[in-house]
């Protein structure tokens, strides 16, 4: 036998081997997110992914899981949050604790699959997604429709009109894409402290993908013992994923008064936020910026603001998060800075005292 002869049936026999030796291997790699819902979920959400609440062993758990097949759930949590309850169980992510751990049996692979399955189950397309849910901003305003009850304070030395000012607002989600938005104002300077105005509102999320989202809002705000006729309020709100570690989000705001809408202005903010860990409860820190502009004013007038700030989780599952931030102002405004305290409740997600 020949010397090329004799290579040539060893690569020949080494090209067979290599087919033999891997094919175990590529089946097993491939995770089938069905065949691991069958065998590892079924019994407690059911064959569909709705739980059937007469079957023993839900009524045994004593929550019934939620409903995978609801577009309007299945699309408001984010896959990325739904794997960390897969792999580290209900309890840790301030979720019942009948929802066991899985990181013992399933490799991220198959629980990446098993995700994408029960994601499937709805069809969420007229739906924005829950990974466009992005943190809550000071200024800039979000895109993502909620179901939150949002408390905003922020503190000044109540000079002028440099107000103190309360504002509590409630924001209801309605339809698949739309919210309602309702807001009490209190204000309080060194001459007045008062119930300023109510404001009453509804946005709609225009264009979604699972990487950006483009919404559009219309407030009315209207005096209640402040003085005035109140005005119209109407913004763009954009938010999107830059990669793993980096969001960003943007909104362009117009205000017009209905005594005289040239008295309006226009307000430009953005923020970056570092998402630098998948765990809800922690502190993710974000530098926004502002620019506002008078109407009547030439560009000269241009006000800014930088705001550093932090948002910080407090549930296991973040569905109840505090952001502090301070504003400076860059532009030689009469204040010196204003602290910003906001602590909100994403009801969607279960009571105020659930999962601390
Ligand atoms: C022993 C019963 C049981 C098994 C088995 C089980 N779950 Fe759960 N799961 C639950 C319960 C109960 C909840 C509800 C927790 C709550 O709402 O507080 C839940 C919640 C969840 C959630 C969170 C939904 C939300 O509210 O955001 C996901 C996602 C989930 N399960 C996926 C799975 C997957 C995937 C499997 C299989 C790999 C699985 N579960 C296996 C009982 C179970």
């Amino acid at each position: 036998m020949s010397k090329t002869m004799a290579s040539r049936l060893i690569t020949a026999l080494l090209f067979v081997a290599s087919f033999v030796l891997a094919l175990p291997a590529a089946s097993h790699a491939k995770s089938d997110g069905r065949v691991i819902y069958d065998r590892n979920c079924v019994t407690c959400h059911g064959q569909t992914g709705k739980p059937d609440p007469s079957s023993p062993i839900v009524k045994a758990l004593g929550v019934v899981p939620a409903d995978f097949t609801d577009p309007l759930f299945n699309s408001r949590e984010p896959g990325d949050d739904w794997k960390m309850v897969i792999k580290y169980g209900g309890a840790a992510l301030g979720l019942a604790q009948q929802m066991p751990a899985h990181e013992a049996v399933l490799s991220d692979e198959d629980i990446e699959a098993v995700t994408r399955y029960i994601k499937s189950m709805a069809d969420t397309r007229a739906h924005p997604p829950g990974e466009m849910n992005l943190f809550l901003p000071i200024r800039t305003k979000k895109a993502f429709p909620e179901d939150e009850v949002v408390y905003r304070g922020r503190f000044t030395d109540q000079d002028g009109d440099n107000s103190q000012k309360h504002v509590l607002e409630i924001e209801k989600r309605v339809g698949k894409a739309g919210q309602v938005i309702l807001e009490l104002v209190h204000e309080s300077d060194n001459d007045v402290s008062e119930l300023a105005e109510a404001e009453v509102g509804y946005k709609h999320a225009l264009s979604f993908s699972n990487s950006h989202i483009l919404s559009a809002a219309a407030v009315w705000a209207i005096p209640v013992e402040a003085e005035g006729d109140g005005e119209l309020q109407t913004y763009l709100a954009y938010g999107k994923v830059l990669s793993d570690s980096w969001i960003f989000q943007s909104s362009l705001r117009l205000k017009f008064p209905f005594e005289d809408a040239s008295d309006g202005e226009a307000e430009l903010a953005g923020i970056m936020h570092w998402v630098h860990s998948p765990w809800p409860r922690r502190a993710y820190p974000a530098l926004e910026i502002t620019a506002t502009n008078p109407f009547r004013s030439s560009n000269g007038d241009l006000e800014w603001t930088a705001m550093p700030q932090v948002r910080i989780g407090l549930t296991r599952g973040g569905h109840v998060a505090l952001n502090l931030g301070v504003e400076f102002p860059l532009s030689g405004q009469a204040w010196d800075n204003r602290i910003y305290v906001t602590l909100l409740w994403d009801f969607a997600d279960g009571s105020f005292f659930q999962g601390w």
